[in-house]
């Protein structure tokens, strides 16, 4: 089994991109911290900056993953081609925010995504990307 962490544009960034609201750590930290969550669960992580890339690789978890974690970036506020690709994938799906969009510009309160997520972690840093992945682990039956 696995978990997919699927992140969206401008996160290749992470780090280096305005830090003063989304901190120094880098995606490699993101895929270790998630990869400690995740324990024996396998984690694929992938970061994309074009829409349809971001489609593809949640119609492939449709055969690959039990779980995915999503932050989708302003895809989030955008997508509703992200949205029904997430409808079509069956298992439990948590989207995380770094940052507390709610605190931030109106145009990032609203989210396609939170119509299908299962749940749904703002403003915990990278932490939220853990929190996600072992609540995840947690619904995945161990044999
Ligand atoms: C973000 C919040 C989005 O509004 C923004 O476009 C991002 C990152 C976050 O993790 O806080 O790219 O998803």
């Amino acid at each position: 089994s696995s978990i997919l962490v699927l992140n969206g544009p401008n996160l290749n960034l992470l780090g280096k991109r305005q830090p003063e609201i989304y901190g120094h750590a880098t995606l490699d930290d993101v895929a270790e911290l998630c990869r400690t969550a995740a324990g024996d669960v396998a984690v694929d992580i992938k970061q994309s900056n074009h829409e349809g890339q971001l489609v593809d690789w949640i119609h492939e978890a449709r055969e690959s993953a039990q779980g995915i974690v999503i932050n989708a970036g302003a895809y989030t506020h955008t997508s509703i081609a992200i949205l029904d690709a997430l409808n079509a994938f069956e298992g439990p799906v948590i989207e995380v925010h770094i940052s507390n969009v709610h605190r931030r510009e109106s145009f990032r309160h609203h989210s396609y995504i939170s119509a299908r997520a299962d749940g749904v972690i703002v403003g915990l840093g990278i932490n939220g990307y853990a929190a996600a992945v072992r609540h995840i682990r947690d619904l995945i039956p161990t044999d």
